[in-house]
């Protein structure tokens, strides 16, 4: 096991963490309907329900932030987001968002009609929703190996190309070929240069635009690099990558190493232009684009330190430092681990546990009732089907529980906690993890609204 990577960076402001009692996460785990969603953070110890907006910023971000220019239209902030989108990204336009499920609207509003199709490798939630909204529907086509946990293919997320170029062979083809880097659905696992460099040869050949979804774009290039090409630089992998791209979409709230803000970036003009009318009636004028001044300069700032390798080499060995030592205690995990996560592989883990007992959100019910750990569950419950009239399951294809990983945020005293506390479940998983049903079940988006029971399956 490689030993934990020295932190590139010293703490200056500390934040106290709760530490609470059994009974009060009893009581907590009561009113939150057994739905971690429904905590409130004062209740939670070690938060790795997300590492979305959940990042600490850097003294320089901080300072960055007093720089705002807080004017409507045109702020300095503004082009200091410009310059730095460009030299990483080189994109000839681009507007701000709020987050990225903006971009997402606000591009499919415009490209996609009812009944159209995207290929995707595979969409995250609030991509698929927004595809979905607008009567549109996604291909998930990653590789087969994306579906198997137990696989060591270097790059899980990669879309498979055959099924590309028979979905691109479709009448009427797909509106556009959207790959998520790294793709997060899957385990955060990474799409090779040579992978983003196919694609773009068979989307010329059929002539549809090659959009990325780069929220880990940078954790995504890392992997590029120890993997495919150490001879790039991460920043000419970063450059690379979207040289391939007709646009790119980009929750900042990541790679962003901002708590929030977006991108949405295209090199066509036509297309520009639609999207600021869009914004202007949506987010905001297009210089800001529903972000302050100040959120923009810290944006900037953060790009930057994002792509700077001795920070990433950090960040992604933290999580595989993470994910070693559960396998070092014999829980399952997903391999190899990804670039914001580590994902336990819960079919290995509760391998006796019929599905309807919804194993996944019963092991993130242990995991907060023994450690006042808050994960989340990408099984079932996220991404099943549940027909509740017959009240009968079409499963996914796995059963996830994501240990998603805040940048620049816990040590490695609290990393080490996190794993005793789950390898602690694992050995007395029978007598721990208790069958789960939904009480409230609303028909979308459920993960994030459901409210359910335990029960004794007698
Ligand atoms: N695309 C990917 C790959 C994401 O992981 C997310 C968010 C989004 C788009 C949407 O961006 O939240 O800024 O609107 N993922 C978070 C997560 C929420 O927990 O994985 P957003």
């Amino acid at each position: 096991m490689d030993s934990y990577p020295l932190e590139p960076f010293k703490i200056k402001a500390v934040e106290r963490i709760p530490i609470t009692t059994r009974e009060e996460r009893e009581r907590y785990l009561q009113e939150a309907g057994f739905n971690l969603f429904n905590l409130p953070s004062r209740a939670v110890t070690i938060d790795l329900l997300t590492d979305s907006g959940t990042g600490a910023m850097s003294d320089r971000q901080w300072a960055a932030l007093q720089m705002g220019d807080e004017a409507y239209a045109g702020a300095r902030s503004y082009e200091h987001l410009a310059r730095v989108q460009k030299e990483l990204f080189g994109f000839p336009y681009f507007v701000p968002v709020h987050q990225g499920r903006a971009a997402e609207r606000i591009l499919f509003e415009i490209l996609l009609q009812p009944g159209d199709t995207v290929a995707t490798n595979q969409p995250f939630d609030t991509t698929l929703a927004n595809i979905e909204a607008r009567e549109a529907r996604a291909l998930e086509l990653v590789i087969d190996e994306a579906y198997d946990t137990t696989s060591f293919h270097p790059f899980k997320g990669n879309i498979d190309l055959t099924k590309l170029e028979a979905a691109l062979q479709q009448n009427p083809r797909p509106k556009m070929v959207l790959l998520t880097i790294t793709n997060n659905t899957g385990g955060g696992q990474p799409v090779s240069l040579e992978n983003m460099r196919a694609a773009r040869a068979l989307c010329d050949r059929y002539g549809v635009p090659l959009y990325l979804d780069a929220a880990r774009h940078a954790e995504n290039a890392f992997f590029i690099k120890q993997r495919e090409a150490p001879h790039l630089s991460i920043r000419e992998i970063v450059q690379e990558t979207f040289r391939l791209a007709d646009g790119m979409l980009m929750s900042a709230k990541k790679d962003g190493l901002v708590n929030i803000g977006g991108l949405l970036c295209v090199r066509d003009k036509g297309l520009f232009t639609q999207i600021t009318q869009n914004m202007v009636r949506t987010e905001g004028f297009p210089t800001y684009g529903g972000l302050a001044g100040r959120d923009m300069d810290a944006l900037a700032v953060g790009l930057m330190e994002a792509v700077e390798e001795e920070y990433l080499s950090h960040r992604v060995g933290q999580v595989r430092y993470l994910a070693d030592r559960l396998k070092e205690g014999g829980v399952p995990v997903l391999e190899p681990p990804g670039g914001h996560a580590a994902y336990i592989d819960v079919l290995r883990f509760l391998p006796d546990w019929p599905r309807e007992y919804l194993p996944g959100q019963a092991l993130t019910i242990a995991l907060y009732r023994e450690g006042g750990i808050r994960a989340v569950e990408l099984g079932t419950v996220a991404f099943g089907k549940h027909d509740l009239e017959r009240d009968v399951w079409e499963f996914p294809r796995l059963e996830l529980v994501r240990l998603a990983i805040p940048r620049r945020v816990y040590t490695q005293a609290h990393i080490d906690y996190v794993a005793d506390v789950i390898i602690t479940v694992y050995r007395r998983r029978d007598e721990l993890l208790r069958p789960v049903r939904m009480v409230e079940e609303p028909p979308a988006l459920r993960h994030f609204l459901a409210r359910f029971e335990e029960f004794d399956p007698g």
